[in-house]
């Protein structure tokens, strides 16, 4: 067993975002969200589960706190609601919601945590996606306003901004293969949505830099790592495609000013993107304090060789349409074991190289891990403990790839672990859970799970034990 040390300064964190945990969707002016509205579509969650109630957290707030500071975290990363504080998605502020995210910094910084929030968790007023959704271009500039108005109120008590959290998701799964919200299948209107996410980051990031100076700008991108099934050059290929439409569709404008040619080439049929205008391109490269890294697996791929039977296992749920927009000639392939509660691959290594490519391709670019964990099917012992070793042993061999990544010279300056609560983990329902605090949803009593207790050392000491592979 070999030991890392941390040093003082590494940030040690939590995750969540507002629909997964909040419930009181109805309360105190809230407007209704893409995700209320999917999840209470007949057969679009597992057991029909919705995010009414969620872990209760809009009330219990304060207590949730008290886990943080308990756990003894220097950050918390939180998700604003856009329907809380902008119900309709332009034009009136709601106050009350606002105020609600003024307490949770403001008990933040009483208790020496750092605010750490993300603007868009997937949440979109159902007004705007009425109006077209992410597909359409004003969808941005309502953003822009959105940002203008949350960050004039919160302004630099909060530490990071971060403004989109996994717009892949957000674009491809909610417009290509509708797994999320709003649920459309239509290709053409997921790379639009690819452009104006991009394009709503950058507009908000201006807004942060102009209203909130000392503030730091993030964005959480979930990047793939994506490995060829064999060396040929069709494989090679392949991993060069999906690369362009997971990865570099974001990195390309938001760290490059451009979009990579070949993703333009290659999505040629489907769209000619002249929803991208003039000078948008530099807008959207926004100079970044830090930028997010979220990691849960790893890809491989194929191209089809046009007999053997198609295998379409990325990870991303089940549907008959793809997120892979013009793509229909790479097959994703079953990876070896073992897998989480998600069926994902336990790929540590694939963290390494990730942070490595992003140190190679961007050297100057600070970066923290803003999402890593994993669901287990936990069970509760006699004793009243959750004794989550798989989560244990998941987590401490990813921040040990982590530390790894840092030895060679990554910048990573932080890490949240998903999630600090079991949570609604969007399509999957209240069936799959993250958390390192186990939530009884009949109760709404929160219980330490052992994985807790383990971080709640790590941040204490900065000494990670690392078990060799
Ligand atoms: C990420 C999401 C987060 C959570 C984890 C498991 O894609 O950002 O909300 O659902 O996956």
């Amino acid at each position: 067993m070999t030991q890392h040390h941390f040093p003082e300064s590494f940030v040690w964190g939590s995750a969540t975002a507002a629909y997964q945990i909040e419930g009181a969707v109805t309360e105190d002016g809230r407007g209704p969200s893409i995700w209320d509205t999917y999840s209470h579509t007949p057969g679009r969650t597992l057991n029909g589960d919705t995010g009414d109630v969620a872990a209760d957290h809009y009330h219990r707030w304060a207590e949730d706190l008290g886990h943080i500071t308990d756990l003894g975290l220097s950050a918390y990363r939180f998700s604003i609601a856009w329907p809380r504080v902008q119900p309709g998605g332009s034009g009136r502020f709601n106050q009350a919601g606002i105020d609600f995210y003024s307490r949770l910094v403001d008990g933040l910084l009483e208790r020496g945590v750092r605010p750490v929030a993300t603007m868009y968790h997937w949440d979109l007023p159902q007004e705007l996606e009425d109006a077209g959704g992410w597909a359409a271009r004003e969808t941005a500039l309502r953003f822009q306003e959105y940002a203008a108005g949350i960050v004039g109120a919160l302004g630099d008590r909060v530490h990071t901004w971060t403004t989109l959290n996994e717009p892949w998701c957000s674009a491809y799964l909610g417009y290509a293969s509708g797994v999320h919200a709003p649920g459309r299948t239509e290709p053409a209107a997921a790379l639009a949505a690819v452009h104006h996410l991009n394009l709503a980051h950058g507009l908000a990031g201006r807004v942060v830099r102009e209203l909130a100076p000392t503030a730091e700008l993030s964005v959480t991108l979930n990047l793939h790592v994506i490995r060829p099934a064999s060396d040929s050059e069709a494989d090679r290929d392949a991993v060069r495609r999906i690369d362009a439409l997971a990865n570099r569709a974001f990195l390309g404008p938001m760290l490059d000013g451009e979009y990579p040619a070949d993703l333009l080439a290659d999505t040629a049929s489907v769209t000619d993107w002249s929803f991208v205008r003039e000078g948008d391109e530099k807008l959207i490269a926004v100079p970044l304090d830090v930028l997010g890294v979220n990691y849960y697996s790893s890809t491989l791929v194929r191209a089809w060789d046009g007999v053997s039977p198609r295998s379409d296992a990325d990870g991303h749920g089940a549907s008959t349409s793809t997120p892979w927009v013009a793509a229909d000639n790479v097959d994703f392939l079953p990876q070896p074991g073992p897998y989480t509660a998600m069926g994902w691959n336990i790929d540590p290594p694939a963290l390494t190289e990730l942070l490595l490519r992003l140190r190679r391709e961007y050297p100057s670019q600070p970066m923290m891990i803003t999402e890593n964990g994993a669901a287990f099917d936990d069970v509760v012992s006699a004793d009243g403990r959750i004794h989550d070793d798989r989560r244990i042993d998941y987590l401490r061999r990813h921040i040990g790839a982590m530390a790894d990544a840092r030895a060679q010279g990554a910048d990573v300056r932080g890490y949240f672990v998903w999630s600090l609560l079991d949570n609604f983990e969007w399509g999957y329902g209240y069936d799959r859970r993250f958390g390192i605090i186990r939530v009884d949803y009949d109760t709404q009593v929160r219980t330490w799970k052992d994985s807790a207790h383990w971080y709640q050392r790590l941040a204490a000491t900065g000494e990670l034990d690392q078990t060799p592979d």
